[in-house]
This record gives C-alpha cells, sequence and structure tokens, in this order.
C-alpha cells in the first residue's frame, strides 16, 4: 500500500516513473482494448482447414496520431487468433511478405518436427511455406510467432504473434470469443513520449519495456457483459515476468495453464507467467463495477515495477454466466512414471544449457518416441524459463516443493528462477523425423537469441543410437 501511495503521489507530482519501474497509477485507460479477429479457414471437399497468414510490415499507433512502423500477421501488428478442433487437419500458407528470411512456430501445438516452424524452417522473403498436420491434443491455448536463428527477439517484439486455441467438446467454460472469452496478449515495450518504439535488446535479459501493450493496444480498457468472464492470457513479451493481481485483490478461478485445462478449477489471487506461457483465468464481475488487471513486482530482475495493464469496466446490467464447473474434462495429470530416464540441464550465464551454445549442427538429444521422462533444470545464475517444442509436461518440484496449485496442468514452458532447480515430467511426442530437430530454450528472447537453445529428435524406439548428431544445413529454407 506505502509503495503504491508512493507511485500515486509522484505521477500526480508529474515526476518521471521510468527508473522507478511500473507505470501503476499513472495510467487513463483511454483505448478500448482490441481483440484479434478470429480467422475463418477454407474449409475444403476433404476438410481440410486452410488458413493464410502473410507475414507483413505496416504501422501502428500505439499512441494516438504517432504512427510507428511495425509487423504483423495480416495486419499491421499482431495476427489473427486462430481456432481449431481436435481432429482437424489444417493446412497453413504462410506468405512471407518481409524483406527478410522469418519462420512461423506453432508454440505448443503437438506436431512434426519439419511442419514446427523452428529455425530450420526459414521462409525466404517472397516464398510461401506450406505446413499441415492433424491436430491431436486436448482444449487448450497455443501460439505462433516467429523463430528464426538468433533474430526472434526482434521479429517477435516487431508484432509478428498470434493466438491459437484448441476445442474438444464442451468444457463448461465461457466460450463466446471476444465477448465472455478473451484473449489477452500482454507485451511491455519500450515508448518514447514522440511515439518511437526502442529496438534495444542489449543487457542480462534483452527488452525490458516501461510501457503495456494488450493486444497491441496502449493504456486499454475492457467492456464485458456478463458475470463471468474466461480471460486467456498470453505473456508475449521478450522477458518481462508478470505476477498476475487484480488491484482489490479479489480472487479468480484459474482454469488452464499452458497445455490445457487444470482437473479442477483453483481460486487464488496471484498467479505468475513468463514469456511464452499462458494462463486461463475465469473472473466475477458485479454489474456497473471496474478494476485494473496488475502486475505486481517482485524480485526476479524481470519483475520489477509495479504495471496496470488493464481496466475492466462491467456493464451496468450484466447476462448471468454459468457458475465454473467443480470439475473440468482435462487430460489425465502426467505423472513421472517408474524408472523414466533423468535428463540433467544446467543454465548458466546468458546463453548456455549444459556449458553449451546452440548450434544448428548439432543434435543435443535424442529422444525416442512417446518416451515419459524426467528433465531436472538447474539455473545457477538469474531468471531463465525453460520451452520444450512439441511436449507436455507436469512440474513435479521447485527446489523439491511441490509448485503451487495453479501451476499443476500441462505446461511447455517454466519458470526457473536463479538459483533454482525444476523438475518436469516430460510426455514426448510419437512424430519420429532422425534429421529434423525440435528445440528447447529459455524464452527470455535475448537468450534464445544468444544460444540458450538445444535440439533434439524424436526417433523410433530402439533406433536412437544410430541417428545421426549432426545436421547437415544444405538444401535449409525455401528460397
Ligand atoms: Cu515460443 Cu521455441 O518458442
Ligand atoms: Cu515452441
Ligand atoms: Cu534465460
Amino acid at each position: 500500500m506505502k509503495r503504491r501511495g508512493f507511485l500515486t503521489l509522484a505521477a500526480f507530482a508529474g515526476l518521471a516513473l521510468a527508473g522507478c519501474g511500473g507505470n501503476a497509477g499513472s495510467m487513463t485507460f483511454g483505448n478500448r482494448l482490441r481483440i484479434p479477429e478470429l480467422l475463418d479457414p477454407a474449409v475444403g471437399p476433404d476438410g481440410v482447414k486452410r488458413f493464410d497468414l502473410a507475414l507483413q510490415a505496416g504501422q501502428t499507433e500505439f499512441m494516438a496520431g504517432k504512427p510507428v512502423p511495425t509487423w504483423g500477421v495480416n495486419g499491421s501488428y499482431l495476427g489473427p487468433t486462430l481456432r481449431v478442433r481436435r481432429g482437424d487437419q489444417v493446412a497453413m500458407a504462410v506468405f512471407n511478405r518481409l524483406s527478410e528470411a522469418s519462420t512461423l512456430h506453432w508454440h505448443g501445438m503437438r506436431l512434426p518436427a519439419a511442419m514446427d516452424g523452428g529455425p530450420h524452417q526459414m521462409i525466404a522473403p517472397g516464398a510461401i511455406w506450406r505446413p499441415q498436420w492433424k491436430v491431436d491434443q486436448p482444449v487448450g491455448t497455443t501460439w505462433y510467432h516467429p523463430h528464426p536463428h538468433e533474430k526472434t527477439a526482434l521479429h517477435v517484439y516487431r508484432g509478428l504473434a498470434g493466438m491459437i486455441q484448441i476445442e474438444d467438446g464442451p468444457t463448461g467454460l465461457p466460450d463466446r470469443y471476444g465477448v465472455d472469452d478473451i484473449p489477452i496478449i500482454l507485451q511491455d515495450k519500450l515508448i518514447d513520449s514522440d511515439g518511437t518504439v526502442s529496438e534495444h535488446f542489449g543487457g542480462t535479459f534483452g527488452m525490458l519495456g516501461e510501457q503495456i501493450v494488450v493486444n497491441g493496444t496502449y493504456d486499454p480498457f475492457l467492456e464485458v457483459t456478463s458475470t463471468r468472464v474466461r480471460l486467456r492470457i498470453l505473456n508475449g513479451s521478450n522477458a518481462r515476468k508478470y505476477n498476475l493481481v487484480f488491484a482489490d485483490q479479489r480472487k479468480y478461478s484459474v482454469v488452464a495453464n499452458d497445455g490445457g485445462l487444470l482437473p479442477q478449477p483453483v481460486l487464488t489471487d496471484q498467479v505468475s507467467i513468463t514469456p511464452g506461457e499462458r494462463i486461463e483465468i475465469v473472473v466475477e464481475f458485479q454489474p456497473g463495477e471496474s478494476v485494473v488487471l496488475r502486475s505486481a513486482s517482485g524480485s526476479d530482475d524481470i519483475d520489477d515495477g509495479d504495471f496496470d495493464l488493464l481496466k475492466i469496466v462491467a456493464a451496468a446490467r450484466l447476462d448471468s454466466s454459468a457458475a465454473v464447473p467443480d470439475r473440468l474434462p482435462a487430460r489425465p495429470p502426467i505423472e513421472a512414471v517408474a524408472g523414466a530416464r533423468v535428463r540433467k540441464f544446467t543454465l548458466s550465464g546468458a546463453s548456455k544449457i549444459n556449458g553449451r551454445e546452440m548450434d544448428m549442427t548439432r543434435i543435443d538429444e535424442v529422444i525416442p518416441a512417446g518416451a515419459r521422462e524426467v528433465w531436472e533444470i538447474e539455473n545457477i545464475v538469474y531468471a531463465h524459463n525453460l520451452h520444450i517444442h512439441e511436449v507436455a509436461f507436469r512440474v513435479l518440484d521447485i527446489d523439491g516443493q511441490a509448485p503451487p496449485a495453479w501451476m499443476q496442468g500441462p505446461k511447455d514452458t517454466v519458470f526457473v528462477p536463479g538459483k533454482t532447480t525444476v523438475r518436469l515430467a516430460v510426455e514426448f511426442g510419437t512424430h519420429t523425423d532422425p534429421v529434423t530437430p525440435y528445440m528447447y530454450h529459455c524464452h527470455i528472447l535475448r537468450h534464445e537469441d544468444k544460444g540458450m537453445m538445444g535440439q533434439f529428435v524424436i526417433v523410433p524406439p530402439g533406433t536412437e543410437g544410430s541417428v545421426s548428431r549432426t545436421i547437415s544445413m544444405a538444401g535449409h529454407g525455401h528460397h
């Protein structure tokens, strides 16, 4: 309360808040939250859902009247939301209309490595990449963003990202897109008073901006019209961690983590998400009230400062929503199976996993298809996180302690605080390809770009020993 009082006073006195860290108390919430368009696929006679996505340059006014150059997918900043169902056959056409090569990675999707959109699937300027796969994973919220080797920070920061929502039968949760089921893409920026967006990615963590945009909207408000609203929150920032609280400390129900539903809703008043993570919450509103969603400052270097993120304004009359179900149709929890192989990874400095930086030609790990393993991630320095492509995992423990209840659902990205060891029960996929790797990496994009990333292949069980540990780079990319 004391700190908040100080900040409000500082804002009132017109003092610059930069340096204190945070924007709390200085926002006016004057801009209606933009809801990304829901992209309708073209469905052919074969039943395949076809989505056209174009990476393109444009201009965006984060500050009214001050357009700045940005990138987007089918627009000038961010991209449309894709809704797909389990069992769908999807075909993407990704057009690169930028003047440089990029990729589009489907973060959180379970798919063959050649469709993954990582650094081995570069799309040259003017080229089209056409990945296709069958959606076969539970209800959840995933996303897409570029993954070019050493350039992911810049490409994501400029605006290339969007949400993918997977459906699989009724959940009992609000699901009317943009009405009571709201995408919330959190990103921070460094925006000068003339509207210029800085692209400084130096320092230990790279970009830690002082301005927040939600779905590309600066200083946003959201009007809600029902008593319960589901927020699908994606941390699409380069480095910033958000400790999500409401200004009035109200409790909310956490219903899903990155990879799908929790078995039952968890009531809490604070959750944290680091870059790449998703969390879904259901919040209750009274008619006519308003409340601010904030990020409370923490002690992890990437969460300094109190930030007001979004003001939510409830209409004077609200439609009444169904109660949040006591139990959710979640996938079975991922258990650490007896005798599971344990792989250990040490994160050090800003760029190393097990003492090595990323090498595009080196396979670091060979995994048998369908494996259940325990990955032990030891972070000997400052804040990092770890994202593994193509998997679902459950956090077993954090320095030997059970994770908070709200973090016990399926995930693909986990915060690893400084000087901490996190153990994961990991479920690997079954699409085999001995020559095309998936990635695992820190999702603080500066670290990923500097080389805090490794590569693994998934191979038929029993063939691990005969797999080549080097990749030929000849013929990479689509030219
Ligand atoms: Cu969200 Cu390998 O990335
Ligand atoms: Cu990913
Ligand atoms: Cu890191």
